[in-house]
């Protein structure tokens, strides 16, 4: 029996309706192979626990967090009750750093019955591999001269560490899938930190020789994501080329209500966390519409994660199939609940698996 331990944060709007609904796919999914096991520990920080005890979580909720397995996440944000800064800092952003969560994946792929902005989305899958510690987004720099003659200089940080996990994740990724990795490049451009990025990606790649690879510059490459998606396997981009893509990644696929994404931990020290894209949501709550797909194809990631990779594709089927019959939430068209796609999700799920 393969047994693994989830600390569960619903959060805070829709997270408290997408999380059970998920955690009754994950149940069927193991009540149905049999030898699978999942403990789920559930923990209630949120911005309603902020308002109770003046912080997002206890002061031990990270060292709590790390001997789990892995961290199922639903989403953070009340802003009429905490201000988003202080929640977001106060758990997700503290996590993500602190387990070393270096890297964020995101998936977008042509979902059937999902109406596409596209007009021909024909199929494409593909996801993207964003390094999540360093690049674009560094705290290096400052500003001078405050007034007229004001400087303000932004350092990006490449390190050959961080490029190469990022880089090496990218690889052993497309090894499971369709062989192939996209860099992400600018080194026309940006002189200094992207002809090193494109020297890395060749070092990396001789270690991979059964991947095919090819490199686009950011711009390019963003455009191909529109008019040409089928293209692409396994992207790999830095923290802001990565932050861009995987939004347009989003944003062709039909609805960030289904967007899945992952914070990696690449050491094995630490937990990775799972969350799916969309936030609280707090114009739908309470109403039972919110739609559950990011929050499951994100327990998909996680079974993937956890090396169960054929039962996450049988999961990922029965919902896309569930979707393409109709029974979908009204933000892709359809009327059903929350709980109904849950439901038709399980139900389907104890015919296949
Ligand atoms: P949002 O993603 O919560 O909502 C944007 C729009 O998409 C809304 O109209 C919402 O109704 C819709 N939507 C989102 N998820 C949906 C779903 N599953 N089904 C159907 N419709 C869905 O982003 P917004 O409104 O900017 O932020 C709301 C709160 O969530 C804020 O407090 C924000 O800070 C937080 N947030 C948290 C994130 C996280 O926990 N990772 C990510 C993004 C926002
Ligand atoms: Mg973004």
């Amino acid at each position: 029996m393969r047994k693994y331990e989830i600390a569960v944060i619903p959060g805070d709007g829709i997270g408290k309706e997408v999380v059970p609904v998920s955690l009754k796919v994950l149940e069927t999914v193991a009540e149905v192979h049999g030898g699978l096991k999942f403990d789920f520990k559930e923990f209630p920080w949120s911005c309603e626990y902020y308002m109770e005890h003046g912080k997002m979580m206890p002061d031990d909720g990270v060292k709590t967090l790390s001997n789990f397995d892995s961290i199922f996440l639903g989403a953070i944000g009340n802003p009429n009750l905490v201000a988003d800064h202080v929640s977001l800092w106060g758990l997700l952003i503290k996590i993500r750093r602190e387990f070393e969560q270096s890297i964020n994946i995101r998936p977008a792929k042509y979902f059937k019955g999902l109406r596409s902005p596209l007009v021909n989305p024909n199929d494409f899958d593909l996801i993207v591999v964003r390094e999540n510690s360093e690049g674009e987004y560094s705290e290096v720099g400052g500003r001078i001269h405050r007034g007229e003659d004001e400087v303000a200089i932004q350092n990006a940080v490449f390190t050959r560490k961080g490029t190469e996990r990022a880089m090496k994740y990218a690889f052993e990724l497309a090894q499971k899938r369709r062989g192939h990795v996209t860099s992400a490049t600018k080194s026309n451009g940006i002189v200094h930190s992207m002809p090193f990025w494109d020297e890395v990606f060749k070092d990396v790649k001789s270690s991979y020789p059964d991947v095919k690879t090819d490199s686009f510059h950011i711009d390019a490459l963003a455009a191909f994501f529109v008019t040409r998606p089928q293209i692409f396997d396994v992207i790999v981009a830095s923290n802001l080329f990565g932050d861009i893509l995987t939004d347009i990644g989003g944003a062709i696929m039909g609805s960030i209500g289904i967007a899945p994404a992952a914070n990696i931990n690449l050491n094995g020290k630490y937990p990775s966390m799972f969350e799916p894209v969309h936030g609280s949501a707090p114009d739908i709550y309470g109403k039972g519409i919110a739609n559950p797909i990011g929050q499951i194809w994100t327990a998909k990631m996680m079974l993937d994660h956890f090396g169960e990779y054929e039962l996450g594709q049988k999961l990922l089927d029965v919902v896309e199939d569930v979707t393409n019959d109709g029974i979908k939430t009204g933000d892709i068209g359809g009327t059903a609940t929350t709980i109904e796609v849950g439901d038709e999700i399980c139900r389907r799920l104890k015919k296949v698996v």
